[in-house]
């Protein structure tokens, strides 16, 4: 076993002066997280109504943003912090991974500048806790020469081939410890996969219906490439009250199957995804709150078990203490939805 901290150790701040890490998480509604290259004046000049659009502003440093950028991505990060009121609605950033030339500049200048706006660090390629622990001490010490008041929480990439090998011990890295997104453009090529694109499926990746005598022609069903992975991610973080999101969607043209792919990572638990697109976002917000059928059937398992326990019938199909617990989750992330979306709750019948 590795060696861990007492349990009274794992909650004490890892820098004199550094806010006290957080026992539960912050409950919030983070359906998508919207990625914007924070150096583009045309993003954020519309930025003022995307804050109101979306759960989570999502400033990215890493991955699509070229070189020559990487100090503009920054500095524009920083600026629109500053700039703007977030109210409900998340700040994040993406950061350069550990081992590039850009990480420590993008940690100590953004902490330094605008450490009490940003809620989250995003950080890629996460290979194993030694990473978590790296940027957790850094953010103290950095928290801590900065008067920072709350902790900024850390949500890692499962990227990688060796990310997925160590997911758990990632997840029980430190309390700072926010969640973490699929990464699937790049474990696909950390992993060797035969494959050229940002996340969803293959039209290769199936199963063949058994032959039939006739000869008649056999059915190929395309399965989910990252069904595996979302459910190891899933165990792993709702096993330590992390939450778990599928990630990029890739293919802005088939928004069908950016909506197949998200569904999927919902119903195995997930609380958002990534939206790369502006047309991404309405799917997200569809997807990652509950249906409001589903809710309304829900509620009718909580008012029927009050104290959640016993059977009972309805509709023909058995509920206990078990479908009780399934329905409380629906119910309480479609509370959590209403207290955002008027038009929702009136659906929920709240
Ligand atoms: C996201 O960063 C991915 O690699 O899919
Ligand atoms: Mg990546």
């Amino acid at each position: 076993m590795t060696a861990v901290r007492t349990p009274a150790k794992h909650f004490a701040p890892l820098a004199i002066g550094a806010p006290q890490p957080y026992r539960e998480l912050p409950v919030r509604i983070e359906r998508m997280i919207h990625f914007v290259p924070p150096h583009n004046e045309k993003i954020r000049a519309k930025l003022k109504d995307t804050i109101k659009q979306v759960d989570v502003v999502l400033g990215n440093l890493e991955d699509a943003i070229a070189v020559g950028e990487k100090e503009a991505a920054r500095k524009g990060f920083v600026s629109m912090a500053r700039e703007f009121d977030f109210g409900s609605t998340g700040l994040w950033t993406r950061i350069n991974c550990l081992n590039s030339p850009w990480m420590l500049d993008d940690v100590t200048e953004i902490v330094k500048e605008a450490g009490n706006k940003v809620d989250v660090i995003m950080l890629p390629k996460v290979e194993g806790p030694w990473d978590i622990h790296y940027l957790d001490q850094l953010l103290a010490q950095l928290e801590a020469r900065h008067n920072v008041e709350r902790p900024i929480l850390i949500h890692a990439i499962l990227e990688t081939a060796e990310g997925v090998k160590n997911v758990e011990d990632i997840a029980a890295a430190s309390p700072r410890m926010h969640g973490m997104s699929l990464g699937p453009a790049d474990l696909a090529a950390s992993r060797g996969m035969k494959t050229t694109r940002v996340g969803g499926g293959h039209p290769d990746y199936g199963v063949l219906a058994d032959a039939k005598a006739d000869g008649s022609p056999r059915a190929h069903y395309q399965q989910d490439l990252w069904h595996y992975t979302v459910g190891k991610m899933v165990d792993a973080c709702l096993s330590y009250g992390l939450k778990p999101f599928y990630g990029p969607f890739g293919d802005f043209s088939d928004s069908a199957a950016c909506e197949a792919q998200f569904r999927n990572a919902f119903l195995q638990g997930c609380l958002g995804a990534w939206s790369l697109h502006p047309s991404q976002i309405e799917i997200a917000k569809r997807v990652f709150s509950p249906d409001p059928k589903e809710v309304l059937f829900a509620k009718r398992i909580l008012e029927a078990m009050p104290d959640g326990t016993g059977a009972v019938m309805i509709d023909g199909k058995m509920q206990d203490d078990a479908t009780w617990k399934q329905a409380k989750v629906i119910v309480d992330l479609a509370k959590l939805v209403a207290s955002k979306d008027p038009g929702l709750a009136a659906a929920y019948g709240f």
